[in-house]
């Protein structure tokens, strides 16, 4: 296994422990909002303070918490590993970056970057943005928005990521309930080209079946142990 390929996929329950709500809990809503009012293109259209809003808060949060054992683990893998890796996150928090994953792509975006309409620029961002946010690049008021893909917008870098799914010998889900698509599709496309397949998930996730494998508990014990095992005790 030492020289295979890796790819993980890694959503909200990564970052539950950190401190950060997930999206799916229990009463089906989002920090108190329906999703469509806060990450959908239209929401933005119709209510752009509310959808500021709503993101500034997440980004501050940012600031409070850190990364936990299993996005460290997850790091130690990566430089450790001699095969090709890619690490794939759902998640706009850079809670990844910050324990020192490198070979990673946001293909649901990042909070902590902006996105000018007008210019069609991306630049990291920090503290709130609101409406009347100024284009750093082109100096444009008030067209700057989070650099995040919304529902009925299509995620970042599926090329490289199909790639990286067809080539790889073992694909690992962290975290996710497997109700969003394209990711939730990820386990099959590697199945179909000959991984094995594993999900480290609190609890059976929609798309368990799907796995040859599934670890059940939380992602600061599950995820050290498997990487400790993967690495060879
Ligand atoms: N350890 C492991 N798994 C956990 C933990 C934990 N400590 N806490 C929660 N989970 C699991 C939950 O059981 C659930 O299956 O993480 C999963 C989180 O699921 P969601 O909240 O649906 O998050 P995610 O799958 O990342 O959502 C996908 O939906 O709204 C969009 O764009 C948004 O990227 C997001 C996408």
């Amino acid at each position: 296994m030492e020289s295979a390929n890796i790819v993980i996929l890694t959503g909200a329950g990564i970052s539950a422990e950190s401190g950060l709500a997930t999206f799916r809990g229990d009463d089906g809503l989002w920090e108190g909002h329906r999703v469509e009012d806060v990450a959908t293109p239209e929401a933005y259209r119709r209510d752009p303070a509310l959808v500021h809003q709503f993101y500034d808060a997440r980004r501050a949060r940012l600031a409070e918490v850190e990364p936990n054992p299993a996005h460290l683990a997850l790091a130690r893998l990566e430089a450790a590993w001699s095969g090709e890796f890619l690490l794939v996150t759902q998640n706009v928090d850079n809670l990844h970056e910050r324990a020192g994953s490198r070979q990673l792509i946001h293909m649901h975006g990042q909070n902590t970057q902006g996105w000018c309409l007008a210019c069609d620029d991306r630049f990291p961002w920090d503290g709130p943005m609101g409406e009347g946010a100024c284009c750093p690049l082109c100096r444009t008021q008030g067209r700057v928005r989070p650099d995040i893909v919304w529902f009925g917008e299509m995620p970042y870098k599926m090329d490289a990521i199909e790639d990286a799914l067809r080539n790889c010998d073992l694909f690992v889900s962290i975290g996710t309930s497997g109700a969003v698509y394209p990711a939730a599709g990820f386990v099959q496309t590697a199945r179909y080209c000959g991984a094995r397949t594993l999900e480290i998930n609190l609890e059976p996730s929609l798309g368990s079946y799907l796995f040859s494998e599934s670890w059940t508990g939380k992602a600061s014990v599950e995820v050290p142990k498997w990487v400790k095992e993967i690495l060879g005790g």
